[in-house]
């Protein structure tokens, strides 16, 4: 069976308690890029989360080490799907850019993105980098203004996903 495994960075948890509930509706694992080797790229389908720090930023956890753990690796035949925590009303300009990150990493080690998400029903004016006309590259998340979405959000994006599995 198609094995899927949520790998996550998180500073203050909200990225963390996000993971947690989506490996749950996936059915898989979810691990902390801290604690990630090789082996934890062995699945079908990537699901990688992440918050959006300074301006537009990755989490530090994924800097360095975790980037190079992707660059390192090849990801063809892979399935790809980005999640980030972030902070729309604060940060419209780097709204979960972290996503955006992630993802163009991973396509450009020869995953296929099946993450994207529809961009309508989200309160602010987002126009960061997770925007790709009508839809997300991944699925941005707020915790701070819009926590009151994220279980529709996670239940909507885990049936998308487990659909390519
Ligand atoms: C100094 C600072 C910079 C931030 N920069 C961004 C940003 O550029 N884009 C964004 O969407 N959120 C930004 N945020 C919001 C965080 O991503 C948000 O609080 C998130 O929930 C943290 O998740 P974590 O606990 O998993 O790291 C920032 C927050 C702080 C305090």
């Amino acid at each position: 069976m198609a094995k899927a495994t949520v790998i996550y960075g998180s500073t203050t948890g909200m990225t963390e308690a996000v993971a947690q509930r989506l490996a749950a509706l996936l059915g898989c694992e979810a691990v902390n890029i801290n604690a990630a080797d090789a082996s934890s790229l062995d699945a079908d389908l990537l699901v990688l989360g992440t918050s959006t720090w300074g301006v537009g930023d990755l989490q530090d956890d994924w800097m360095g080490a975790g980037t190079a753990l992707l660059e390192a690796a090849d990801l063809s035949g892979k399935k790809v799907a980005a999640f980030g925590v972030g902070d729309s009303m604060g940060f419209a300009d780097s709204f979960c850019d972290g996503v955006a990150t992630l993802v163009e990493l991973a396509t450009g080690k020869g995953a296929a993105n099946v993450g994207a998400f529809p961009a309508a029903d989200y309160d602010g004016a987002v126009s960061s980098r997770v925007c790709a006309g009508d839809q997300f590259l991944g699925l941005p998340l707020d915790e701070t203004n819009e926590a009151d979405k994220t279980d529709a959000r996670l239940e909507k994006w885990s049936a998308q996903l487990k659909a390519t599995l």
